[in-house]
């Protein structure tokens, strides 16, 4: 699986530089003018993004900042929304846990939305 993966190429659209962020540990390829989410999702499948304080897995759903399950990690500053932030050359990306704690999902999880929107 590349980066390149799921983002278009041609069809009139220009990607901007290449940048790399470093997602839970490990530089990825991104591109300046896209979003955080866009880079993350470009490289996985699971897009798991962060859990509940219950533990509930959140991923994107609106993907235009009105919903608040994309939240993330960036620089160090939980509550971040993926989805309307946009990537930078050495931004380094967290999933998060609850309210605010990083952490890096060891392994593909499966299961719904139990209702905890925290
Ligand atoms: S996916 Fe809804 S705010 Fe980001």
């Amino acid at each position: 699986m590349t980066a390149r993966r799921h983002r278009l190429a041609g069809h009139g659209l220009e990607r901007g530089p290449e940048v790399t962020v470093v997602v839970d540990g490990r530089p990825r390829t991104a591109y300046l003018g896209e979003s955080v989410a866009a880079a993350l999702m470009a490289d996985d499948d699971d897009l798991e993004v962060r859990t509940t304080s219950g533990g509930a897995p959140r991923g994107l759903f609106c993907g235009m900042g009105a919903c608040f399950d994309c939240l993330v990690v960036v620089d160090g500053i939980p509550g971040t929304r993926a989805c309307v932030a946009w990537v930078r050359d050495g931004m380094v990306v967290d999933r998060q846990q609850g309210r605010g704690i990083p952490y890096r999902p060891t392994g593909r999880r499966s299961g719904a939305s139990t209702g905890d929107d925290s």
